[in-house]
């Protein structure tokens, strides 16, 4: 048994999936001063450390003002293949071994940046972690809510060609006056065209909202989904589907979802049997990658290490995969845990 290795240790060896990860959220202050520097594109802040003395957040708006401000100095391939590679090291020492990566698209080709090339780079690090890291990999096109449904529709239209390169669609941005009923109709194409479908719901936004992504939108995540609680109808139905939350616990105090993490409600929704996962969303600016999720929330919440690891299988158990791969990490995560 591992008793005697730290609660670090543990939580950073862990077999898991991460399922909720904003690729354009893990641009760390240095390296976007050093791709804004190759690329020639100015800041208005004049180091890395006045850069992340703005990450003082007060809601998820004034969040996303500045994530989409930062993810403004990436223009080439090389750039995406950058990234996404910083991070696949990052989520490998943490004990990642699948992750579903989220891109906002509208972010780049409303600069004018192609859509191939946002994708081609992001793949590309993706299949270099899966040869050298070990780590598989799902990508998911994240519809901007702040947006028109047109202009997801045409971004749908853009990414047709690419289409078997993608695992799933999703909705990110602002929640609340943009519910998920205003993306019925490219959400139906989506599931036409075979991809599965998550949406952000009920992170800022009601239960209500989370209500339309499950009925309108039919997805078979609810990212975040954290007020859910507030339900206990909603709970149940939850529960009842086994439909999964990808919770992202640092997210939440970065954002004032919550006030302290001993306030999450994500202890709340585990004891009533909702499959739930722990995620980074943004660790660039939240203050953490999955393992301090893990950790932090482990100690706030007094959770012992079989809940950790309940967390870890739930991870497999709600990602894209075939049931052969999921049983397989499944069984790495009751290794790991029988030491
Ligand atoms: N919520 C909504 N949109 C986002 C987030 C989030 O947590 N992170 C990046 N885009
Ligand atoms: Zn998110």
């Amino acid at each position: 048994m591992r008793s005697t290795e730290s609660l670090r240790d543990f939580c950073q060896g862990l077999p898991k999936a991460e399922l909720h990860l904003h690729i354009e959220g893990t641009f760390e202050p240095e390296l976007l001063f050093a791709i804004a520097a190759r690329n020639g594109v100015p800041l208005r802040f004049p180091t890395v450390e006045a850069l992340r003395e703005a990450y003082a957040f007060t809601d998820l708006q004034s969040f996303l003002d500045i994530y989409y401000e930062g993810a403004g100095v990436l223009l080439h391939e090389a750039d995406f293949f950058d990234l996404t590679w910083a991070y696949l090291l990052r989520a490998a020492a943490d004990g990642v071994r699948h992750v579903e990566i989220f891109f906002d698209p509208q972010t780049h080709t409303d600069r004018g940046v192609p859509f191939a090339t946002v994708l081609d780079g992001i793949e590309r690090a993706l299949k270099r972690g899966e040869d050298e890291l070990g780590v598989s990999y799902g990508i998911i096109l994240c519809f901007l809510r702040h947006l028109p449904e047109d202009a997801a529709l045409a971004t749908f239209e853009e990414a047709r060609p690419h289409l078997h390169r993608l695992v799933g669609v999703g909705l990110d941005s602002s929640e609340v006056g943009f519910p998920p009923s205003g993306f019925q109709r490219v959400f139906a194409l989506a599931r036409e065209a075979g991809l599965h479908v998550v949406a952000h719901a009920g992170e800022e936004g009601p239960p209500a909202y989370v209500y339309e992504a499950l009925d309108l939108l039919r997805v078979e995540r609810v990212d975040h989904g954290v007020r859910s609680i507030e339900d206990p109808a909603l709970v149940r139905r939850l529960v009842e589907g086994r439909i999964p939350l990808t919770v992202c616990p640092l997210s939440n105090t970065a954002l004032k979802v919550f006030g302290h993490l001993r306030d999450h409600t994500l202890a709340g929704l585990h004891e009533a049997g909702v499959v739930v996962t722990l995620n980074s969303d943004d660790p660039a600016y939240f203050g953490g990658y999955i393992a301090q999720n893990f950790l932090e929330t482990a100690v706030a919440l007094g959770l012992d290490r079989a809940t950790l690891a309940t967390f870890a299988r739930n991870s497999f158990e709600a990602a894209f995969l075939p049931e052969a791969r999921k049983r397989e990490l499944m069984a790495e995560v009751d290794a790991f845990v029988a030491g």
